[in-house]
């Protein structure tokens, strides 16, 4: 079923009467990513996936967003489809509105599913790198940016054995609206570190990072999860970024089991 919430598409798949799991997805791609993990867990859990501001089928507006309004967003889906403390799933970009979420209302969720993300904020060069993103999109248009991201994202192994799902991923993420896309990277670029709350964190956490994830590997992700008290930590096999896509059978076992202990 869909739904129109503060102007975004929320989906949502499962009974309602059923523990609620919130979804949020990476950059630059859309609740889609979660397909597989839906499919499985709406069978026991209220599966919400909705499309971040600007990306998928959520509208762009002016573009001008900050990773405050990302969690403000959250915020209001939350609150106006009257989730009891759902469980709390991002990926990368996803994982960075999470934690900010958690930083901000942890009382509000019952567990976090953290994958390929990271808590520190963009540094100088990341910052230049998301300038330069923009600049290529202003000039080159919104494909070539597409192409080049998300080929990044995905590992060897997903590219060589699913050349058509992969194609059809670069086409959907270049097809989004650029003024979105921009807004988005302009969020994360003035994003807080959350690295310093990690310690705080008083949720059962489970952390997932693909093994071969280019973007935010395993070491930077280890660490991320020590500074977790109690936080269980899985690597993915034969996967980059996009673990949820690329080994969903692993993502799911992981999820399944977590979810299953709380
Ligand atoms: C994502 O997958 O959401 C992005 O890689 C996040 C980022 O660009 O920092």
């Amino acid at each position: 079923m869909k739904e129109t919430i503060n102007g975004l598409s929320v989906f949502l798949e499962g009974s309602s009467k059923n523990k609620s799991i919130i979804f949020v997805h990476g950059f630059p791609y859309d609740r889609t990513m979660w397909k597989a993990q839906i499919d499985e867990l709406s069978e026991k859990y209220f599966c919400v996936a909705y499309d971040i501001r600007g990306l998928g089928e959520s509208p762009a507006g002016d573009g001008q967003f900050t990773m405050e309004s990302f969690v403000d967003d959250l915020e209001i889906i939350i609150g106006e489809l009257k989730l009891d403390k759902p469980v709390i799933c991002g990926l990368s970009m996803g994982g960075y509105i999470s934690l900010r979420a958690i930083e901000r209302m942890q009382g509000k969720f019952s567990a976090a599913v953290l994958c390929d993300t990271r808590s520190e904020a963009d540094n100088n060069e990341g910052k230049l790198k998301r300038a330069a993103a923009i600049k290529r999109i202003n000039t080159e248009g919104l494909i070539p940016f597409a192409k080049d991201f998300v080929t990044n994202c995905f590992g060897d192994p997903y590219k060589r054995n699913n050349k058509e799902d992969f194609e059809k991923r670069i086409a959907k993420s270049s097809s989004f609206d650029p003024v979105g896309v921009k807004g988005s990277l302009l969020a994360m670029m003035g994003r807080n570190d959350t690295t310093e709350y990690l310690s705080k964190i008083k949720i059962p956490s489970l952390f997932i990072c693909g093994e071969f994830d280019a973007l935010t590997p395993p070491s930077v992700m280890m660490p991320l999860a020590e500074k977790v008290i109690g936080a269980e930590f899985v690597v993915i096999k034969n996967s980059g970024h996009m673990s949820p896509i690329e080994n969903p059978k692993e993502v799911n076992e992981a999820i399944k089991k977590f979810l299953d202990r709380l």
